[in-house]
This record gives C-alpha cells, sequence and structure tokens, in this order.
C-alpha cells in the first residue's frame, strides 16, 4: 500500500509529467510509462498473447529453448536480476536451468507492488531460487542489488521484451551505460529486442483488430481522468499506429476527432486541441540484428552470442560486461 503521502507525490509527478507534454511546443505528448496502471497493465497482458503481437511468444520460445546455453556461457556463482519482473512468466526457463546447477537469488525490480506480487506468485516456489523482490526504478534497483552481493558473485541482468524499444535510441544506450556502471566486468545482460519486420506486420501488431491495443492506448486518457480529475471524452479520440521509416520505429497515437476542450485540474490545465491533432503516448522502435553489437560495444559491453526467433524475428543479445 502506498502511505498518503507517496501517493500525493505521485499525483503531483503525473500531474507535471502531464501538464509538460501537454503543453509541449508542435507535438503534444504523454510518457509511456503511465500506461501501466492497474487497468493497462491487464491490457497489456492481454496484447501479449494476441495472435497479431508475436513479440511475447518470441520472445518466450527463444528463452525456453536457449536457456541452457544461455546460462552455461556464464560465470559461477550466478545470480539474477529482472529489469521489470512482469508476471515472470518467461524468466522461469533462465531459472530452472540455473537452479540445476546451483542455489541462485533472484532479483526482480520494478515500481508495481502489483506487478512484484505477481511475480512472486509465479516464481516464488522453483526449488533452490530465492527470491528477493525491488520495489525501485529499474537503475536504483539495481544498484541495491549488486552493491549487496558477495565477493566472488556474478550476476547476469535480464531487459526482456524489447523494453529497450519504448526509449529513444540515444536515451537508451545512456541506459545501457549507467546499467553496466553497477555491473563488474564479466557480468552478463541479456537484452531482448524486436527486430524489423515488414511495415504491415508491425502495424497490424499495434493496431490488432480486436482493439485491445486501443484500448490500452485510450486507457492512458481515462487513467487521466480517474487520478487528475479530468474530463478526457474516449468517443473523441481514435487510436493510431504509424510507422516511422526514419527512425524505424512504431509510434502510438491518439486523435482527436474534432476540435475539443479538455480540462486537467489536478495540473491546473486547460487544453484545446485541433480536429485531427494527435498526442504521441509511445514508441517502439524496432532493431537489425547487425546493429546490437555496436549498441553492446558504445555501452561498455561484448555482444557474446545472439538467438534469433524463426517465427517472428525477435532477438536474445547476450551482452558481457567488459
Ligand atoms: C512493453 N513494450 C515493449 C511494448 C512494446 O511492444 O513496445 C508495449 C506495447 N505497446 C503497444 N503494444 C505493446
Amino acid at each position: 500500500m502506498l502511505t498518503p503521502a507517496l501517493s500525493l507525490r505521485h499525483v503531483s509527478e503525473f500531474a507535471a509529467d502531464v501538464r509538460a507534454g501537454l503543453t509541449k511546443p508542435g507535438q503534444r505528448e504523454l510518457p509511456s510509462k503511465y500506461l501501466y496502471d492497474e487497468v493497462g497493465s491487464a491490457l497489456f497482458e492481454a496484447i501479449c498473447v494476441l495472435p497479431e503481437y508475436g513479440l511475447t511468444r518470441a520472445d518466450t520460445r527463444l528463452l525456453k529453448k536457449y536457456a541452457e546455453e544461455i546460462v552455461g556461457r556464464l560465470p559461477s556463482p550466478l545470480h539474477v536480476a529482472e529489469l521489470g519482473s512482469g508476471s515472470g512468466k518467461k524468466t522461469r526457463w533462465i531459472l530452472e536451468a540455473l537452479s540445476r546447477r546451483q542455489m541462485t537469488y533472484y532479483y526482480p525490480i520494478e515500481i508495481s507492488p502489483h506487478a512484484l506480487a505477481a511475480c512472486e506468485k509465479e516464481l516464488g516456489r522453483i526449488d533452490l531460487v530465492s527470491m528477493v523482490g525491488y520495489e525501485q526504478p529499474y537503475l536504483e534497483g539495481l544498484r541495491s542489488v549488486a552493491e549487496g552481493r558477495g565477493e566472488d558473485d556474478h550476476l547476469l541482468v535480464l531487459f526482456l521484451g524489447s523494453t529497450i524499444g519504448n526509449f529513444d535510441r540515444d536515451a537508451g544506450e545512456e541506459f545501457l551505460r549507467e546499467l553496466r556502471e553497477s555491473l563488474r566486468i564479466a557480468d552478463a545482460l541479456l537484452l531482448g529486442t524486436d527486430l524489423e519486420k515488414s511495415v504491415d506486420l508491425q502495424l497490424l501488431a499495434y493496431d490488432d483488430p480486436a482493439g485491445v491495443t486501443a484500448a490500452f492506448n485510450l486507457n492512458l486518457l481515462a487513467r487521466i481522468n480517474r487520478e487528475l480529475g479530468a474530463n478526457f471524452d474516449l468517443s473523441c479520440f481514435r487510436h493510431e499506429a504509424r510507422w516511422n521509416y526514419a527512425d524505424r520505429r512504431i509510434e502510438m497515437h491518439l486523435r482527436s476527432t474534432r476540435r475539443q476542450t479538455v480540462r486537467i485540474p489536478a495540473a491546473s490545465l486547460r487544453v484545446i486541441l485541433d480536429e485531427e491533432e494527435t498526442i504521441w503516448t509511445e514508441s517502439s522502435h524496432k532493431y537489425k540484428a547487425e546493429e546490437i553489437p555496436g549498441m553492446a560495444a558504445r555501452t561498455g559491453f561484448r555482444c557474446d552470442a545472439q538467438w534469433i526467433d524463426e517465427e517472428w524475428p525477435f532477438a536474445q543479445n547476450l551482452l558481457i560486461a567488459e
């Protein structure tokens, strides 16, 4: 449970971010991290099982097939930290492979207490695996885990599901550089990256016919209504997924279907949206497998191995800290 003081801080941070994004000159935007309240997280879980969204299944298939080989490349004793535990389902393959050779500590790092609880339920009972959750932002949590370990302990950091793709490319590399600062030489990062595929397939993955992704996107406005007392009329917005050729990313937008005024009391804000104006809510960058070794080298790692799914172009990249 959040204390009242923390929840007030959350509201004022949320309000400040909404205000900054919606008053941005040119393209208005909202930070994608706010897509994941309880409703948004449930909708994201539904997206992961949509036939059109192959990403999560590819990620899981690769871990299931190559978990032994991945951990076989790494030194002992090895403990596992995961950035954004999600429901923890994919991680089971890595933990089970590791538990066949040693006693393992697993540290899911996650700001959402709901997600940590779900992870505990999913992975809390694997023989020879002890789980210690960190309810903190990714890099802060990783710093705590890294500082608390023994002299000979190595770390495997999991950053799965192509979450790196939700950062702008430069910000993603800066994030990897900062992550590297918590690691020792020969520690590892398993980085999941969704690869470029046909534009039609990519657009369908982010604009499914059942409208689940549309609901996920629109829920951001519903959340602002719920938490900041705003009066967004969701029927006057349309979900849109676009492929940005120059930056090689899917962008999610919410398009205003008419000129309208929205009030957001907790952000002391009144916004007038033009007909056809959009609010940009998320970017999902896509990669070429060949560009990962360069990214690794620029951020203090060496790309030791890559595994690519045969059905849905997606890569697991094993990066070793140098
Ligand atoms: C969490 N993240 C990697 C997902 C993605 O594909 O960018 C979020 C998502 N947005 C729409 N569908 C899924």
